[in-house]
Parts: structure tokens; sequence; C-alpha cells
């Protein structure tokens, strides 16, 4: 039988990135790098204090220096319309930009000083002094964990998985033969994308506004603009055209990008507002702090009874910040019972953000390091131990799965990574000074899917143009959607242009939560089939064998259109545009979520397999190899979804071993606010990658059979390594991430 699932080897014959030569380049502009005449700059001047209020603010040196046009603050704001309505629920809102001299975290953005040049803006801020009445603040999350509050969301969606949850009965792991019980802590890690958070904010009128951002949403930011200033939609212009990489920090506005708007309307020209790598920090979100307590129980042939799952992480003084920890737990595994309790701790910290597999990865750091530790008081081989819990259907839903190939999925990886060489007993094997240890886990992460319209414009020189507002943070998405396109309709991709991230195309989602391909493919679909349509419709007029088209069955093949079910209907592409006496055929296409949704279960698996090898002495951490196998349905665009796998283990890996954001306690501020101190993976650090894809279609999401992979990529990354360190040391870190102290 042949080969279905793809691995490294499949890769070359796949289309390459559309956009990769001008990223590479240099020819790709990012919202930093653009140019408006008459440009000026804005540099942010921060609080010193995590709590408290501004009780002077000294502006004059500020605003008398070289080339400085204007600083503003809450005593000069041209105020945000927004924060005067009224009902504005405090709790729930962003950090209100200079609307008062309220402090809530160190960091927070007090002032903001335009100039004509970004160095004489950066002198300008450091001329700003701030005095301050200073109250203590709050920072340290398992200090503070008596502040812990059940999220008012929870409240608002009861079934949600942020609400407290019973399956069956509480605590029933206490009754089980076998017990695992721990916590687990993840600490703050930041999205660090290579491009810094950057925003061009351009008033073109008293009520018109254009803005090149950096966002994961040129509709989204449009519409929370728009209704921060009071502004028709419409009036507001999005334009994110590239995007360097984001994560989660860009599916949101930010202050810092009110504040790049109050300062182009307060001095009336074009501005400009780049964070620095220090303020991406703490200015645009990160995955937060958070403490879990699992405990599970089983009978001695592996089943599991009970699990009992607690999560706190920790939030901001002004909003709540909840993600979905608890999911995974509620769905992954066959167990009768379940209690889960989930808890957001408010401290003198800017709000978190979604961090690529947001929640879920956090989660699953927990559920699956206990699963892992249940399996060495079982004796049972950990992928033995999940085949003896997988779930045929979804437990939570009560539901069929939509599709569900775990299962391939552990079989391939044991395969390639070799886990038949792994020792049952921890820290065994040894490798000259290295100890040598294997460690598997699980990933899901929801799939999706919403509305979307995508437009082409197809010419009789047989280029084809499509055009969605939704943006491409880094997974490839013109790259996937040409292809989709090229497939349906015969044309090659080199006739192919896929234009997106401007909030005047069609209607599109955020690029978030792995929904990209399913929805905006479909669109694609959608509007390849209403041009297949029109141009059969065209065809019909010249000769027979065109009135019951089948749109499938058409496709375009060099000059012509040809029908496969009548193959002398063959009729040439000019002949059509001639015929209709336009240069051009223009189309939409829509799709949108159907009643899927209320008959399955959506979600996409991953098994992640690591080899690491822990040298004795130093407490070093080498991962040897990384074997990853993804469910995602249909891959579509395998080389651009590899790149996706590789980019989630490398995260998983930094996850693992390397990121923290450091806040010290008496300041309450960043640390490690930088590239130098904290550390991410490079290249020295990952090892060989398998990718490996199962590649079944899903039949029930949209017309590709794919389902989402941005999230799932990086989901159980991180268990897996820590996984495989206690198997090769028999030392167990619950703690994130495992630095060589943790090891000696
Ligand atoms: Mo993703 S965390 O939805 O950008």
């Amino acid at each position: 039988m042949a080969k279905k699932y793809l691995d490294n080897a499949d890769m070359a014959r796949a289309i390459s990135r559309v956009d990769g030569r001008a990223k590479v380049m240099g020819a790709a502009k990012y919202a930093a790098e653009v140019q408006l005449p008459d440009l000026t700059y804005a540099v942010l001047v921060e609080s010193s204090i995590g709590q408290g209020t501004i009780t002077s603010l000294d502006t004059k040196k500020a605003e008398w220096a070289p080339g400085v046009i204007s600083v503003i603050s809450h005593l000069n704001t041209p105020g945000v319309p927004e924060y005067k309505l009224e009902n504005q629920d405090v709790i729930q809102k962003q950090l209100r930009v200079f609307d008062d001299a309220n402090i809530y975290f160190n960091g927070q953005p007090i002032a903001v000083v335009i100039a004509d040049t970004l160095e004489r803006a950066q002198y300008g801020a450091s001329l700003v002094k701030a005095t301050y009445k200073k109250e203590n603040h709050l920072t340290n999350l398992e200090s503070n964990l008596s502040r812990a509050a059940v999220p008012k969301k929870a409240k608002a969606d009861p079934k949600g998985f942020t609400s407290d949850f019973i399956r069956g009965k509480a605590g029933a792991y206490k009754d089980a033969a076998v017990q695992v019980e721990e916590e687990y802590i993840q600490p703050s890690e930041v999205h660090h994308p290579m491009e810094l958070h950057s925003i061009i904010a351009n008033w073109e009128a008293a009520d018109k506004l254009t803005l090149v951002d950096k966002t994961q949403g040129s509709q989204q930011t449009a519409a929370s603009i728009s209704k921060s200033f009071q502004l028709p939609v419409e009036n507001v212009k999005v334009l994110a055209t590239y995007v360097g990489g984001a994560f989660g920090s860009a599916l949101r506005v930010w202050p810092h990008e009110i504040v790049a708007i109050l300062a182009a309307k307060k001095v009336q020209k074009p501005v400009k507002l780049v964070l620095s790598r220090n303020q991406m920090s703490y200015m645009v979100g990160y995955r937060p702090h958070t403490l879990q307590k699992v405990a599970l129980g089983a009978s001695k042939d592996g089943k599991l009874v009970g699990i009992s799952h607690e999560s706190y992480g920790k939030t901001s003084m002004y909003e709540e910040f909840t993600e979905n920890v608890l999911q995974m737990t509620r769905m992954m595994y066959d167990v009768p019972n379940i209690d889960t309790k989930y808890r957001i701790v408010p401290l003198n910290v800017s709000t978190p953000a979604p961090m690529r597999g947001p929640g879920e990865a956090t989660g699953s750091f927990a559920l699956e390091c206990a699963m892992d530790e249940l399996s060495y008081k079982l004796n049972i081989d950990p992928v033995e131990l999940r085949l003896i819990n997988y779930a045929a259907e979804d437990p939570d839903k009560k539901m069929a799965w939509s599709s569900n190939y775990l299962k391939e999925c552990y079989r391939l990886g044991a395969e390639k990574i070799g886990w038949n060489k792994r020792k049952a007993e921890a820290g065994t094997v040894q490798d000259g000074e290295w100890k040598v240890g294997y460690g598997v886990a699980t990933g899901t992460f929801g799939a999706f899917r919403s509305a979307a319209t995508v437009k082409a414009t197809y010419k009789a020189d047989g280029s084809l143009l499509l055009q969605s507002a939704i943006a491409d943070i880094g997974p490839g998405t013109a790259t996937a959607m040409t292809a989709i396109a090229a497939e349906n309709l015969g044309i090659p991709p080199e006739k192919i242009v896929f234009q997106l991230g401007n909030s005047t195309f069609p209607k599109a989602p955020m690029q978030g939560g792995s929904n990209s391909l399913a929805t905006v493919g479909s669109a694609t679909v959608a509007v390849c089939t209403n041009l297949k349509v029109e141009l059969a419709k065209l065809a019909a007029q010249q000769k027979s064998g065109w009135n019951n088209a089948v749109p499938d069955h058409v496709k375009i093949s060099g000059a012509d259109l040809v029908n496969s079910d009548e193959t002398s209907a063959k009729v040439s592409l000019a002949s059509l545009f001639s015929q209709s006496g336009q240069l051009e055929m223009v189309i939409s296409g829509s799709a949108a979520q159907g009643d899927e949704k209320n008959k399955y279960s959506f979600y996409s698996y991953s098994v992640h397999f690591i080899e690491a090898h822990v040298h004795e002495l130093t407490g070093v951490v080498r991962i040897k190899n990384a074997v990853s196998v993804v469910d995602c349905g249909t891959v579509v665009s395998p080389k651009t979804a590899r790149s996706q796998l590789m980019g989630g283990i490398v995260g998983g890996i930094g996850m693992a071993l390397m990121e923290e954001a450091v806040i010290d306690d008496r300041t309450g501020r960043t640390v490690n606010a930088s590239f130098g101190d904290y550390h991410v993976p490079v290249n020295a650090d990952i090892p060989q990658m398998e990718m490996l894809f199962v590649n079944e279609r899903d039949e029930h999401l949209n017309p590709m059979g794919s389902k989402g992979l941005g999230e799932v990529v990086i989901i159980g990354v991180a268990p897996a390594v820590a996984n495989a360190v206690y198997n090769a040391t028999g030392i167990r870190v619950r703690h994130l991430p495992i630095t060589p102290d943790k090891l000696i």
C-alpha cells in the first residue's frame, strides 16, 4: 500500500513559500520599515514603580530638547473617546492609556515623547521625570495564591474550561490503587517574535485613520480602534502586509498602539512607534506564570480512575486574562471521574496574552508529566499507558471525534525515534559522561473554522489575484492558499498571487487559534468553485456539454477550460474573455461554520518523542533527537507545514529548557528583558528533527479535509523533554525551565 503519511523526505516536491524571495531579499516591508513624508517618532516613558500614583510629572526639559515636538501624558492627553462612555467594566478593560495618574505595574506607559527623529525622541524621553506616591506592589504568584479568584468569565460561561467542573465524582483518584499527586510550575514566558511590535499612525482626516501595524487581525484591529476612537469602522484602515512572527502577542490592541494614535492626533503628523526589545517583555503580553496541582488515580492495570486538576495563573490588576489550561484534561483520556478548578491571581503586572498553544501547552505540561510519573509507578510503558486510556469518543462533549489518528501518531513516532531502545528504569543508560533518556507526551488543540470571504480577479492573461484580510504572521498562509487554488483550478502556482493583511480586503478572522487554513481555505475553495461556475456558464453559450458542468470536474488546463465529463467540450479561455467583452472576471466566494460543531468534536493531535542526553557533572541537557507526529487532517502545503512543526518543536524545547521571564519582586520589574538575558534556543541547541504528518483527511470540517496546525505543534513538547530528562537521570523537574542547577 502506498505510504500516505508525510515525512521530511516528502517536502521537496511541495511548493515553496510564495513570499520567501521578497523576505530574504529585504523587499518585504514590515511596519517599522514603512516611510511616510513628515514622519515623526514616538518613544514611551515608563513608570518606575509597580503600584501607586504619579504625584508630579516634569516634562519641561523634554519639551525644550532639540527636535521634540510634543510630550503627552495624563496631564494633556487628547483623550480616548471610549474611556468616557458609560458602563465600562474596568476589570475587563485594557489599560486606559494616560487616563489618570494610577500605576498598576512597573513599566506602565506614563508619557510619550514625539520628535523629528528617533534619537531625539529617545533623548527627550530620558528627560521626563516623575515623582510618585508609592504603594506596596504584589508580583509573586506563589506567595499570593490567597488572592486567587474565580474569573468573571467562568460565571458567564458555566460550561467553559474556566468554570469549576465535575464529571462523575470529585477527588476519585484517592480511591485508586495507584496515585500521583504533584504540583507543576510554568514560569512566565515572552513571545519575542523577531519583529518588534511597531505601528505607524496617520490621521488622513479628522475622522479618518490609517495604521501600518503589526497585528494578527487587520479587521479586528480596525474594529477595536474604531470603537476606542468612536470612528466609523470603514474610516479605519489597517495594513499588516508582512508580520515577522507574533505567536499571540498581536491578537489584540495594546497600549502602545493607542499611544501612537493619540500622538498622531496631537502633532497632526504621522507617528511611528516601535517598541524596544526590552519593552517587548511587558508591553505586549506573555504566557502567564501558572501553578498547577494534578492528581491522577489508576487501577493496577493502568486504567485511569480519576483526575483532579487545578490551575492558578497570574493576571493584571485591571483585566482578567484566562486560557484553556484544563481543556485537555477533560477530553484527552477515557476517565470516568474528573474535577477541575481554574483560578486567576491579580498582580501588579501587565496583562498576559495567549502565547502559541496558549493554556493548552501549559496544561499539557502538567497532565503529560503526571501521566509519565504514573507510568513509572505502574511499571507500564508511557506509550502503552496512553493507549490503555485512549478515548474512542470525546468524553467531555460525549460526541464522536471528527477524526482522530492519535494511535497512528504513537505508532509512527515510536518507530521513528527507536522507542524500543528506551529502558523502563530511569537513570540506567550511560553514554560516556552523558546520561541518556527517552520521553513522550501528547498534545491536542481544538480545530475550528469561522467565516471568511475571498475575492478573485481572473485576468485574460491567465493570472489570478486572490485577496483576503487575513494576516500571515509566518505560517505561510498565502502559500497554502495558493496551493489550494492551484490544485482546485488547475492553474500553475506561479500565476496566482494571494494578497492579505489589509482591513479593506474581504472579511477574515484573526490569525489565531489555528483557524486560518480551515477558514480562509474554505473561502478560497468557494471562490474557485464560483469562478469555475461562471466560466462554465460562458462556455455553455459556445458549446454543448457545459450546461450541467460539475465544478469539481471543471479545470483550467493551459489556455483551455476543460470538463472531464465531456472531453470534447473543451473551449479556449481567450474565447470566453472575448465573448464576455471583459478583460477580467471579478468574483467572490464565502464560507462559514456549518452545523458540524453540533455533530462532531474537532481536535488536532500531536505526539512528541524526545531523546535527551544529560551531562552527569554539569547538568547540561542536550536534545539529541526529536520526532513529532501530527494529525492535522490533510496537509495542503507540506513545506510550510513542516516549518510550522519545526518552529513548534523549537519553541517547546525553549519552554522546557530555557525560557523564563523573571520579575524582581522587590522592584516589580522584569530583570531579563533582553535577548541577552532571556534565553531561547539557538541552532546549536536544536537537534536533528523528524517532522511527520499522518495526512489523513478529516471529512467534516472543511473541503480541504484539514484541521489546524499552528498551536498543536508546540503543545506537548515541553513535557516530552521533561519526561526524557527523567528517564535519563531519575530526576523529576516539575518547575520549568529545566536548567542545569535543577539536575545536579
Ligand atoms: Mo495563537 S496563541 O492564537 O497566536
